[in-house]
């Protein structure tokens, strides 16, 4: 296992998952964590992340330089390897010779163990204020750029490695293969994960954990829940089932989907609950955007609970003595990253799973995701059979379509948006760009009204916007720089094909200032 100690500012996340692409497994630590604890976890390699910080910033993260004498071999960029030329005595000056960007590294060792075989000069990504200008004794300096004197340097007898720049980032055109080099040259790790070990390895652990008691589990239509629940069903079987909420705000075909392809692809128990009135009824004469979120989420629980209420009951007195005492959930490694983990990293957000569960349940949690980023677990459905439309779908939120109705919810307006949808997808992945969009939104704004032509006559309907996005993360996004041709045929379509529209607009506002969503 390799350690990416985090040094802040999201780079370590991006590093654990290069290095998993490099099909070497990786966790992530804080860097407040001591190093003996590090040390303790026994470690193949560590890699010191990049961060925001100067090491020269009153109360900078450091590192105790006994990380760096216990024989384990470490790869440290950008603020990493600052700390490290700093920690073994080279020289790092706040000089101003700063570089962000696109930057072009000159490669000074042919046969370095990290630049081999690649280019002398070579693309890389910068981002930093303080450079390196000694490296430290016994430290080979491997590459320079225009304005840093030392922009790599390694020491092959103690396995030490560094780069001043991002080898994680895209933009650095060799950056995976600096970082193979490393893990595999540097440390002499072995490739040999894969996401086929985590599906082995965590049956083992739910059957190990469940025994002969029963699970259930909240299935939303999206991927992690219906990821996790595959998994957990390939372990367990009959002794899972599942609960899926119909709440009349999915989109064109998802229901059916779930109800009919995602259990042919598990032979899951599945339990449907048709609740579409109940939630019209709760959400008739609202416009507010948060109090439809509040409703939507108080609605869903009370279905939930029932459900799950329902389901205990009946095991109950199936199996006396073996209840339901377990609750699955598609928990994902960047949430268990960012809500703490249990590692000592800061708190940015807590996050709750499946679409708003109560915090009172008393069920002990199955987490089978919890170690994985989405496209791994992406790799793990498909390796367990799940149909390509669950296991590539786009994020969807959990109100479904009752936050994409500008006004009042009903059930005209949702079978509206929901044609006006279905032709947006549909054309999306005719034209092949479903894996470049990170979602695209379709809007109704069901309390505008503006004139139009169709035939010989006039018109007066609503206007449908379209929110494609290109996004890593949903925390930032950028409108996507759709094709004409791709955004005139659904505009044609949609005018044509569905009622009471006469207008397609586009939303070209980056996140921030808009949200993705609309409410
Ligand atoms: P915003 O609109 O905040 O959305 O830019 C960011 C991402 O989160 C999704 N989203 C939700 N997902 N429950 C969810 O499960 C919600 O209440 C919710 N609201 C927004 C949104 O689709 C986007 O991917």
């Amino acid at each position: 296992m390799v350690l990416v100690v985090d040094f802040g500012a999201q780079y370590a996340q991006l590093i654990a998952r290069r290095v998993r692409e490099a099909r070497v497994y990786s966790e992530i630590v804080p860097s407040t964590m001591p190093v003996q604890e590090m040390l303790a976890r026994n470690p193949a390699a560590i890699i010191l992340s990049g961060g925001p910080s100067s090491v020269y910033a009153e109360g900078a993260p450091r590192l105790d330089r006994a990380l760096f004498e216990a024989g384990v071999p470490v790869f440290g960029m950008c603020y990493g390897f600052q700390l490290m030329a700093q920690t073994l005595g080279g020289t790092v000056d706040n000089s101003g010779a700063r570089e962000y960007g696109r930057t072009d590294l000159h490669v000074s060792k042919a046969g370095s163990t990290l630049f081999e075989g690649t280019p002398a000069e070579q693309q890389v990504w910068m981002s930093h204020g303080d450079a390196c200008s000694a490296a430290p004794e016994g430290f080979t300096v491997t590459a320079s750029t225009a304005v840093v004197p030392v922009a790599a340097f390694e020491n092959d007898e103690k396995k030490l490695y560094g780069v001043q720049h991002h080898p994680e980032v895209m933009h650095s055109t060799y950056g995976q293969q600096v970082l193979e080099h490393f893990l595999y040259r540097g440390a002499g790790i072995e490739p040999t994960w894969t996401t086929g070990n985590v599906i082995e390895e965590q049956s083992a652990a739910i059957r190990a954990q469940v025994g002969d008691k029963r699970a259930i589990c909240g299935l939303s239509g999206g991927v992690d829940s219906a990821v996790a629940a595959a998994l957990v069903q390939k372990a367990i079987g009959s002794q899972l089932t599942c609960v899926y909420v119909d709440h009349g705000l999915m989109r064109k075909g998802e229901t059916e989907q779930v109800e009919k392809d995602f259990v042919a692809a598990t032979g899951v128990s599945l339990k449907v609950v048709d609740a579409e009135q109940r939630f019209l009824d709760a959400l008739a004469g609202v416009s507010d955007p948060e109090e439809k979120r509040k409703i939507i989420g108080r609605e869903f629980i009370r279905v939930f609970e029932q459900a799950q209420a329902e389901i205990v009951a009946e095991a109950a007195g199936e199996h006396g003595e073996q209840p339901v005492q377990f609750l699955v959930q598609g928990t994902l490694y960047p949430d268990v990253v960012e809500s703490g983990g249990g590692t000592g990293t800061a708190n940015i957000k807590s996050h709750h799973n499946v679409g708003g569960l109560p915090e009172d349940l008393e069920f002990e949690l199955i987490e089978p995701l919890r170690k994985l980023f989405k496209d791994e677990v992406r790799m793990v459905g498909q390796e367990l059979g799940l149909p390509e439309e669950i296991v590539q779908r786009q994020p969807f939120p959990g109100p479904g379509l009752g936050i994409r109705i500008v006004g009042e919810v009903t059930k005209e307006r949702l079978d509206l948006l929901r044609e006006a949808d279905a032709i947006a997808r549909e054309e999306l992945t005719a034209a092949g760009l479903d894996r470049d969009i990170w979602q695209c939104p379709v809007v109704l704004l069901a309390d505008v009204r503006s004139v139009g032509v169709q035939g010989d006559g006039r018109t007066y309907g609503h206007p449908i916007v379209l929110r494609p996005v290109s996004s890593e993360d949903a925390m930032t996004a950028d409108w996507t720089r759709m094709p004409y041709d791709v955004l005139a045929k659904i505009s044609t379509r949609i005018t044509n094909e569905v009622a009471d529209v006469n207008r397609v607009v586009l939303d070209v506002t980056s996140k921030p200032p808009g949200t993705i969503e609309w409410e």
